[in-house]
This record gives C-alpha cells, structure tokens and sequence, in this order.
C-alpha cells in the first residue's frame, strides 16, 4: 500500500512506502490503534511514550515502561508496516523510554521537546533503531549533529524540521510563532543545507521530514516539491475512527473554530497550542494548581510553580473530560470537519494530492 507518486521514505535500509509520518500525540492520543492503522495505509506510525502508563492509572516509573512495551507490541501484532515512537527529551524517564523501545525493535525514535543530545547513549552500536531528532531550527540541526558525532560516532537517520504551526509544544519563543521568517517553508530549505554537508561526509541520504500545518494533499506536494523526503502531520489524524483518543477529544477538534485556537505557556518551559477552553482559563487565573506531583514526569516542571499539573490535563482531556484538561491541536485545527477512518483520509489527501499537481509552487498554506 502506498500514496502519493514521490516514492518511498528511505530511511536507511528502513523503507516507508507512503511518505507520511504521522507525528506522535501524548498524552494517549497516538497509541497502537492510530499507529498500526497509519502504518496499514504505508505511513509511518508514531507511538507517544509520554506518561503512557497513566493511560491506564499507571504512572510510576515501572508502569510507563510497562505500558510503552504493551502498546508497542499490540501495534506490532496489528501491521507488519513501519512503526515509530515518540519521546520527548523532557520526561523524567526518556532514557528508559529509549531503551524499552529499541528492546521491543521499533524501527525509529524520534525526539524533540528539547535538544535529544544524548539519545545515541542509550542505543548499542549497529542496532536496528534508527534515531530521528525533532528540531526548529538549521542551528540545532548542527548542534545535535555535531555533538552526537563526536561524542557517539552517530549520525542522525533522519531528521524532523517541526515549524510554527504545529500541534503541542513548540520549540519557538512566543514573538517568533508569527514571524515569517520562522515559516516551515523558509526552515525546510535552511534544515537541508545544513544537512548537506553531513550527508556528503558519509556518503548517505539524510531524509528531512517536514512537519506543522500540512493539512491537505495539496500541501504535502508543497513540502515535497521544497525537497522534504516526507511529511509528519499530526492534527489531521486526531479526526479519526482510529485515533486513540476519546470520541469527545476528536470531537473538540470537529467543532473548534479559528479563533478558539490559542499559543499557551506550558509548565514544561515551553509555548504551546492548543484549544483554549475553561480549563486553560482558570488555569490562567491560578485555580488549577497541582496539590501533589508523585511521579515528577516532566524534568522541566516544577510543583511549586507549576499553574497546572500537565500530564493529568492531558491525560483528562484524551479521555474526554475536558473540564478537567485541554486539547493540543495544531494552527490549521479548526478545518477538521468530520471523523472519518485512516484508509478515508489518506485518499482523501491522495485526491487533493493529485488535483494539486502542476501547481504545487503557487498554494498558500
Ligand atoms: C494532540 C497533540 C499532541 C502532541 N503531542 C506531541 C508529543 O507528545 N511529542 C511531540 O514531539 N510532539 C507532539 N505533538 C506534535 C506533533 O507530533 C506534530 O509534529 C505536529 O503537531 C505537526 O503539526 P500538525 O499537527 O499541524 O500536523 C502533538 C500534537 C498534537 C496535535
């Protein structure tokens, strides 16, 4: 199974048939049932690892790991297809996340929420896991590079150029979500080139994966044509049967509109998007304080200043109370109109795809 007419993302000698990852959710969004349908359809699946275990009231250190093994082998039993998970540098636990996964043999980690400088530490020399990390910028591109090669001998696998208009936490200052010159169309290109000379070195393709506000087939094309290998969109497949989510989760987004999108200041240090509701109100207004942190999921978090506890606001709302929680969702959220399956929607985008050909250039986004 595969879409659109760009050929495979190669990563290495893992080869995704449909040039599409589908980014990873937490908390739960991106479970088993997206990625194992994502990857059914030729794409790259994503896992989340973030605070998995909470998922089913296990959140210690032990119940994380536990459960990341559970979900990876029940996607596994689902697609014989690519499967990936996402880690975020900030969980107290990535180290442990990391080495969990490359145990059960998932085909690539990706990392972001932070500079992943010492992922390769936790990987054995000629393992089969490749190692992705996320970035915002050619600068980090180059640090991470830099730093993984002289402290690892590695060399990232592929690497995901996240821009301003994604879902979750962004790894922009607030001032900077609007700029234009931070748009994903100007940090493609500029993630390339930096790229380029790494690849020369070691005589090997380093697929750059475009991600943030690819929202049609039309807009893939875009990316593709700028010279991305793939494309990582996550906020279109929260809108499906599949996703792992709450039906009211999903449903939120069906019903959000344009301006109930909002940037918010999140408590693990970064800006981030997301449906701005009651919740994230009050929380502004410092009624929604955490009276305990047990588990100290988040490196970067603190109870004391925290104005929330992020992982029960995310865990809550992936299980439709959000009363209680909030809803990331990227900038183009707001166009999801209807719940449909992942087969559907990847047509769906295979048919914009191709009524977009010839024009590609001249599509706004
Ligand atoms: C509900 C939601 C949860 C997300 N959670 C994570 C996460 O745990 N880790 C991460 O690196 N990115 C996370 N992201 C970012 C996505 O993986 C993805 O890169 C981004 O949203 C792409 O932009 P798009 O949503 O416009 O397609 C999340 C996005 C959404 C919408």
């Amino acid at each position: 199974m595969a879409y659109f007419d760009h050929g495979p993302l190669v990563i290495g000698d893992l080869i995704v048939p449909t040039p599409v990852v589908q980014g990873g959710m937490g908390i739960g969004v991106s479970l088993s049932g997206l990625a194992a349908a994502v990857a059914n359809e030729g794409g790259l699946g994503v896992l989340s690892a973030a605070s998995v275990g909470m998922v089913n009231r296990k959140n210690t250190p032990g119940g994380n790991i536990e459960a990341l093994r559970g979900e990876i082998r029940r996607a596994r039993e689902k697609t014989a297809g690519a499967l990936g998970v996402n880690i975020m540098v900030a969980l107290s636990d990535f180290g442990d996340m990391v080495k969990t996964s490359v145990e059960e043999g998932i085909d690539i980690i990706f990392a972001g929420a932070g500079l992943p400088l010492n992922l390769p530490a936790f990987v054995k020399k000629g393992c089969k896991t490749k190692l992705a990390p996320i970035v915002s910028s050619a600068r980090a591109v180059k640090t991470i590079s830099k730093w993984w090669r002289e402290k690892y001998d590695y060399i990232p696998d592929a690497v995901v150029v996240e821009g301003p208009m994604a879902g979750g936490h962004l790894g922009f200052r607030k001032e900077q979500i609007d700029d234009p010159a931070y748009r994903l169309e100007n940090l493609v290109p500029q993630v390339i080139e930096a790229i380029r000379p790494l690849e020369e070195q070691v005589g090997r393709k380093i697929p750059v994966i475009a991600a943030g506000g690819i929202f049609t087939g039309a807009d893939i094309r875009r990316f593709l044509h700028l010279g991305a290998s793939a494309v990582q969109m996550a906020t279109r497949f929260v809108a499906t049967d599949e996703c792992d989510a709450d039906i009211a989760f999903k449903q939120a987004y069906v019903d959000c509109k344009k301006e109930d999108i909002g940037i918010i200041e999140s408590p693990v240090g970064m800006p981030g998007r997301a449906i701005v509701n009651r919740f994230l109100h009050e929380a502004k207004q410092g009624t929604r304080r955490p009276k305990a942190c047990p588990f100290h999921c988040i490196s970067t978090c603190t109870r004391e200043t925290s104005p929330y506890c992020i992982s029960m606001a995310l865990i809550n709302a992936c299980k439709g109370k959000l009363d209680n929680g909030f809803a990331f969702i990227g900038a183009n959220g707001y166009k999801v109109k209807e719940i449909v399956p992942v087969k559907k929607l990847f047509e769906t985008l295979e048919q914009e795809y191709r009524q977009s050909g010839g024009n590609a250039e001249e599509e706004e986004t």
